[in-house]
């Protein structure tokens, strides 16, 4: 547990794209100090430090989890090193909020999680879209019955991006795949309100390294509603959610993801648009969640628990497993 009186002590482990925009929000939070940062280049790692006054930085991701000044550490490598980074992490006692997926299979999520329990630190996939105050609202006005019993949603998160088989986006080495990178957002919605699916239906592209490249499914549940999700790295989506009631919907606009307003019409009424807050990029929500959680001296969150990221692969797992073929 840590005193209420300090601030959460954070480091980076990983300066790429998103470390920088995560460094960003956690600047915003009064209850947050940046004091390390890692990046396996040392002159990456003394200039990200130098961006954004960071006390310690190391060029040594094992040096980086021994330092006593860390409190949690925020894991912004590429999918399939999240585990390796993760138990490094956590066995150097330190609570760890690792960037989605949070392994590339359900058996290194498992083992990530027992690591986490064993050494009793806490441990947490960042899908900043849970910690959003605009989804939080929206599963509100759901568990609420507003718009009834759910029947149907659709997500779709695409964009067009050139082919580079050594990207981590393309590269299966490093955990690539459109569903992994971002196939999750839309999987993580159908999580949050509809649940486990009873059975799924998928169709997959592949390119040459094998990953895919776009993915399409449709997921039915017990009651009979479905989820139609769609991930691509081949052409331009709405990032849009709409979600069906048999009294009424919601539909998240684009980018839904990182969305702070939402659109609720009760059938037979006009629509009302519904706005939340959202401070910074939207990582600042996740950041205060985790804080709360480290000066409650929580090991799971209550927002993203583990249950939550198991399911998740799980589904990923049979996903990818149960694809049909085309290239
Ligand atoms: N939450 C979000 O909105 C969001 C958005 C984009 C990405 N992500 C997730 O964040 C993670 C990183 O994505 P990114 O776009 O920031 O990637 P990136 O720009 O490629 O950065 C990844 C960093 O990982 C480190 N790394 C360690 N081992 C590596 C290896 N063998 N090959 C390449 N890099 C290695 C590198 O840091 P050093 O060289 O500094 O050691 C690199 O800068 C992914 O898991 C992705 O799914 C999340």
């Amino acid at each position: 547990m840590i005193d209420r009186n300090r601030k959460v002590k954070w480091g980076i482990l990983g300066c790429g794209k998103i470390a920088h925009k995560f460094a960003n929000d956690l600047l915003l939070n009064d209850n947050s100090e940046l004091v390390a940062c890692v990046s396996r280049d040392v002159e990456k790692s003394t200039a990200f430090a130098e961006k954004y006054n960071i006390r310690f930085s190391f060029d040594s991701y094992e040096d980086f989890a021994r330092c006593d000044e860390i409190d949690v550490v925020y894991i912004a490598t590429p999918n399939s090193y999240h585990k390796e980074h993760s138990l490094l992490c956590l066995r150097n006692k330190k609570a760890v909020l690792c960037e989605k997926p949070l392994a590339t299979n359900k058996a290194d999520v498992e083992e990530m999680i027992k690591v986490a329990q064993e050494n009793k630190v806490f441990f947490m996939e960042a899908m900043w879209t849970s910690c959003l105050p605009n989804i939080i609202s929206i599963n509100n006005t759901i568990q609420k019955g507003i718009i009834g019993e759910l029947i149907h949603i659709t997500a779709d998160f695409g964009f067009k991006t050139g082919y580079d088989p050594k990207s981590r986006l393309f590269d299966p080495n490093l955990g690539g795949g459109s569903l992994l990178d971002i196939g999750i957002y839309p999987l993580y919605i159908s999580l949050l309100l509809l649940g486990k699916p009873k059975s799924i239906r998928v169709s997959m592209r592949y390119c040459e390294t094998g990953v895919d490249t776009s993915c399409s499914a449709l997921l039915s549940y017990e009651n009979g509603a479905t989820a139609a999700l769609f991930s691509s790295f081949e052409t331009v989506t709405d990032i849009k959610c709409e979600i069906y009631g048999t009294e009424g919907k919601i539909v998240i606009p684009g980018r839904f993801h990182e969305q702070n307003e939402y659109l609720l019409s009760k059938q037979g009424f006009s629509e009302q648009l519904i706005k939340s807050e959202k401070v910074g990029l939207g990582y600042y929500h996740e950041i205060e969640h985790i804080n709360e959680c480290l000066y409650r001296g929580e090991v799971e969150s209550f927002i993203m628990p583990f249950r939550m990221s198991l399911d998740l692969i799980e589904i990923m797992d049979e996903m990818r497993f149960k694809s049909e073929k085309f290239s």
